[in-house]
């Protein structure tokens, strides 16, 4: 069918005009909080075993939540699900009020397309689609990742939608930082932010971990603005694609000591027992891959956590809480930062000892975890430079605009690819990590 097909006879702007102060804006995230968090033992993704995705959206005025959906690309809808509605008062000083809808569908057939529109008789949306997530663990997720992409200056997007229009992904990864700041203007940047990154948002799940850039308020912008799986408000959570289980943290937890102390603690704690399970389900699901904001490793040239030897990240606060130790001891597999405005990629790492799993091919059976810092997407802070001599850990360094391609191709094989919008949309690296079905455990 033609593109036209997918508009609905209302468009977004005409339902501005009738409602005068009426918006939306639109994010997806697949639903996992039965099938993951509480029942994390494969036999409960069984065939047949119904997905489920959220849709959020904004409006400026109170409205019902309702999202009418369909696998036909044209033609009526015939599905409605119903949602409920927060109030968010931002912490600026005109105490500015959005509202916030979510609504949750259920028994998606899984890897089915489905087209919605949502609102209310007040007004809709126009029509998006998106395709369920796919049963089991036996399919080859793809995904965009990225971090500190802004308002201004977002140089990836461009090429991030085009890459959603033609399907080429199954979800994507934005490694905190977002707009400069949601909080800015009253919260306008970020309504602007979330209508900018829309045309993916709304149609591919957009999971997320807070940034340094989204702090004010205690993360109140992200945590309104976002719904991610499990009840943290979206600061840490986890969830299961494919033949990965993927976690999300905040290492700004180690940072903003003022926002409570007993965060790191609880976080940590958290991490832990989910690591526990995840390796419980290994031989199902066999990679674990971690994303957070600050990265513990970097060689970039100014002051930041990473730079030090004794990073927080990688160290913790007083001996304590150090994340290096724990993900190493888990056999996490690979670990996505952001947070530089670069690109950089690590050879197998702990310790600051460098871990190949040969010296011909480094990245099949590592010894030690494989880390990527991937924060160029674009921002108005710009590029972040690096030290000139290469740390001897460091594999790969770009200094340019871009985003990072993961294919997971299946328990074994993973493909990780960088895209640089500076040289229009050439791969600048291109790496295979390869480790084997058993004993992904621990590193030996
Ligand atoms: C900040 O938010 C977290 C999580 O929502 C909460 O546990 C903490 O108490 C809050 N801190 C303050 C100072 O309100
Ligand atoms: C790891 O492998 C890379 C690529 O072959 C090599 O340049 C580097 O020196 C190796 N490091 C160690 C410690 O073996
Ligand atoms: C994963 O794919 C690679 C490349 O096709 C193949 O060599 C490998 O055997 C596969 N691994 C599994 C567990 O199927
Ligand atoms: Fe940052």
């Amino acid at each position: 069918p033609a593109p036209e097909s997918l508009i609905s006879p209302l468009r977004l702007s005409s339902v501005r005009g009738i409602m005068g102060h009426l918006f939306f804006c639109l994010l997806l995230w697949f639903c996992l909080t039965v099938t993951v968090l509480v029942l994390p033992s494969p036999s409960s993704l069984s065939p047949g075993e119904p997905g489920s995705m959220t849709v959020t959206w904004t409006t400026w005025v109170p409205a019902r939540s309702e999202v009418q959906f369909g696998m036909q690309l044209s033609g009526p809808l015939p599905l409605r699900a119903q949602g409920i509605l927060t109030t968010f008062v931002d912490g600026g000083t005109l105490r500015r009020r959005l509202y916030i809808h979510r609504v949750t569908l259920r028994k998606l057939l899984p890897g089915v397309q489905y087209v919605y529109r949502c609102g209310s008789a007040q007004g809709w949306s126009r029509r998006f689609r998106f395709r369920a997530f796919k049963n089991g663990v036996h399919w080859s997720p793809r995904l965009a990742v990225f971090g500190d992409m802004g308002a201004d200056n977002a140089k990836a997007l461009p090429r991030l939608r085009r890459d959603t229009q033609q399907g080429m992904y199954d979800a994507i990864l934005h490694v905190g930082d977002f707009a400069y700041n949601m909080d800015q203007d009253n919260a306008r940047v970020g309504d602007r932010f979330m209508q900018l990154i829309e045309p993916v948002a709304a149609n591919l799940p957009y999971m997320t971990c807070p940034g340094n850039h989204e702090q004010r308020y205690n993360f109140s912008n992200y945590k309104a603005r976002f719904s991610m799986p499990g009840d943290n408000e979206g600061l840490w959570y986890s969830w299961d694609l494919g033949p990965a289980h993927i976690i999300s943290f905040s290492t700004e937890v180690y940072f903003f000591l003022r926002y409570g102390r007993h965060l790191v603690h609880k976080q940590f704690h958290w991490l832990e027992s989910d690591l526990q399970k995840a390796n419980k389900n290994r031989a199902a699901r066999p990679w674990i891959i971690t994303m957070g904001h600050r990265p513990m490793y970097c060689s970039n040239a100014d002051l930041d956590d990473c730079t030090k030897y004794e990073s927080k990240v990688r160290r913790g606060l007083g001996g304590k809480y150090g994340l290096e130790d724990l993900f190493y001891k888990h056999g996490v597999d690979l670990e996505l930062w952001a947070h530089e405005h670069s690109y950089e990629r690590l050879w197998p790492i702990y310790n600051y000892q460098v871990l190949n799993g040969s010296f011909q091919q480094p990245y099949t059976h590592p010894r030690g975890p494989v880390h990527i810092i991937t924060g160029s997407a674009g921002c108005e802070e710009r590029l972040t430079p690096f030290v000139i001599r290469p740390r001897p850990w460091s594999a790969v360094r770009v200094k340019e605009y871009g985003y990072t391609r993961m294919h997971i191709l299946n328990g074994t094989h993973l493909h990780i690819q960088q895209v640089s919008d500076d040289q229009d949309g050439k791969i600048v690296d291109d790496f295979w990590l390869v480790r084997p079905l058993h004993s992904r455990m621990m590193y030996l």
